[in-house]
């Protein structure tokens, strides 16, 4: 671990904007919750009366599938009052902006917004001017915090720990905001860390975080414990970053000819949607490697703890 780990019973934030924010004694807090929550959730019955007080609004300025169902999985298990708001069905396609928007909603007397926003930085300008805690469910090619503390908690659970392990992220690094928040968190955790794929879809001196960075696939899954799979997020993507999309399924993609010709097992994850036949074949999404869907059954248990913990720090 690269800073100090004395375990703590209090996160040292009352907003989630980042992983960057967080010290490794919150994550660790936040995954041994989540671990206390995961048994919560596969009980008979799974509500417990937590956050009873609490008012939570979904904010999703963008698309969103597993973050947003998982939320709002999590909330009703914590026995929070929800609203949610998308924003192609709201007044934001009337041309108000944010932070009227997040006033409007808080003036109902909120106390947690989640937010999703394309982009960089909106939660953390909401977390200076606004009263609320917010919590960042993607800001942009930034971050994405609670997908890297579910993956981080798929990996402990299949492995054991985090710490001493090899991670890869494979794919479209450029535009990831899953990559960033995975390299700080798994790095606080003591993990090691390649980002590996084309030249043009990797950020110029991203080695400067301290992690290796590979061009070549086999290589990344020889020297890899777990691969995780990114998107080919082909709607961020202003120019043409590689010629096809087959020729980049043929030099980055996994397939199980592929994982077959290694003489080791590798873990594989993807935050999701999944390009299936791009970044990974079925067989392998679907494989006996593959904890994807592992996933995101933790990703409810880890948001419990994230909103549980964030409730328990106070307004
Ligand atoms: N992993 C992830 O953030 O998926 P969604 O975009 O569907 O929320």
């Amino acid at each position: 671990m690269t800073q100090s780990t004395q375990k703590s019973s209090s996160l040292s934030t009352r907003h989630l904007t980042g992983i960057k924010e967080l010290t490794p004694a919150d994550i660790e807090l936040i995954l041994t919750t989540a671990a206390q929550f995961k048994e919560v959730i596969n009980r008979s019955i799974k509500k417990v009366p937590s956050l009873r007080d609490i008012t939570i609004a979904n904010a999703f300025f963008e698309n969103s599938t597993r973050t947003r169902l998982s939320f709002e999985l999590a909330e009703k298990r914590l026995s929070a009052d929800t609203l949610s708001f998308t924003a192609s069905s709201s007044s934001v396609k009337k041309g108000e902006t944010l932070s009227d928007t997040i006033n409007n909603i808080l003036a109902m007397k909120v106390d947690m917004v989640v937010m999703r926003h394309s982009s960089p930085g909106a939660p953390h300008f909401l977390a200076k001017t606004t009263k609320a805690q917010i919590i960042n469910a993607g800001d942009g090619t930034h971050e994405h915090p609670t997908q890297a503390l579910l993956d981080a908690f798929s990996i402990q659970e299949k492995l054991g720990e985090v710490g001493g392990k090899k991670v890869a992220i494979i794919g479209d690094i450029l535009h990831s905001r899953v990559a960033l928040s995975n390299i700080f968190c798994l790095q606080k955790l003591g993990a090691e860390v390649m980002v590996c794929g084309p030249s043009t879809l990797i950020p110029r001196h991203i080695d400067k975080l301290g992690v290796k960075v590979g061009h070549n696939v086999k290589e990344a899954l020889e020297w890899a414990d777990v691969a995780n799979v990114l998107r080919i997020q082909l709607e961020r993507q202003q120019i043409q970053y590689f010629p096809s999309l087959r020729e980049y399924s043929l030099y980055f993609g996994i397939n199980d000819k592929l994982l077959q010709s290694l003489d080791k097992e590798v873990v594989i994850m993807h935050p999701g949607p999944i390009n299936r036949g791009v970044e990974l074949d079925s067989d392998v999404a679907d494989g006996k490697h593959s904890i994807i869907l592992d996933q995101v059954e933790n990703g409810v248990a880890v948001r419990m703890a994230v909103l549980y913990l964030l409730a328990e720090r106070g307004q």
